[in-house]
């Protein structure tokens, strides 16, 4: 069976930084397994951190009480056979804005019966130190097994590498290659 509909989450302010170029190569390997890809620029929505009110969490919610641009998110993440997920690491771990993303999905079980089993993720990074430990990216990587596994998802594989300025990561030819080949594998079961 195929994974006919990607959806990419962007974790950056920077559009075409270089978690937003791991993304795409990831896209350009799930389309050529003829993956259909929507993307979604966090950044640019309105989506507000969670107030951990509970409504989600109650039996019979009809989910987040936030009525926000998460709203319309919960509905393409459940649509999607596989996520890709890319940030940038910002001070040792993910940015605000995928952290405020993983949050708000504490309530993806209130609009679907387990919308997490089963569904194939990959994960994007990159940071500016040379070192995946030092630079914190780690510990975010450890954060998306932690959850992934929690949520009983596929975690398919993740990539990540060092560049400062948006675009440098063009230059890491392995990282890129390796992307491009995540994305088949995400496509491809
Ligand atoms: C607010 C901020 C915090 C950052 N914190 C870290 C950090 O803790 N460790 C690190 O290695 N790089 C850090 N960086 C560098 C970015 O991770 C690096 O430039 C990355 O490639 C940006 O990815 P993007 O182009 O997708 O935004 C930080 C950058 C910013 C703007």
């Amino acid at each position: 069976m195929k994974t006919n509909h990607v959806l990419v989450i962007l974790g950056s302010p920077r559009k075409k930084g270089n978690s937003a170029i791991l993304a795409q190569q990831i896209s350009q390997g799930a389309i050529s397994e003829k993956a259909e890809v929507e993307t979604i620029y966090l950044h640019g929505k309105n989506i507000a951190p969670c107030k951990a009110c509970m409504t989600c969490q109650k039996k019979g919610s009809k989910g987040c009480s936030i009525d926000d641009d998460m709203q319309e998110i919960y509905a393409k993440l459940i649509k999607a056979d596989a996520w890709v997920i890319a940030s940038p690491v910002y001070w040792f771990t993910m940015s605000a804005q995928t952290k405020i993303f993983m949050d708000r999905c504490f309530a993806l079980p209130a609009y679907h019966h387990d919308p997490f089993r089963g569904k194939r993720i990959a994960v994007a990074m990159s940071y500016g130190d040379e070192d995946a430990v030092r630079s914190g990216c780690i510990n975010a990587l450890r954060t998306f097994q932690d959850a992934y596994r929690f949520t009983r998802s596929s975690l398919v594989g993740m990539v990540y590498g060092s560049a400062m300025d948006a675009g440098e990561i063009r230059l890491n030819e392995k990282l890129m290659q390796d992307a491009y080949n995540l994305g088949k594998m995400l496509a491809a079961k």
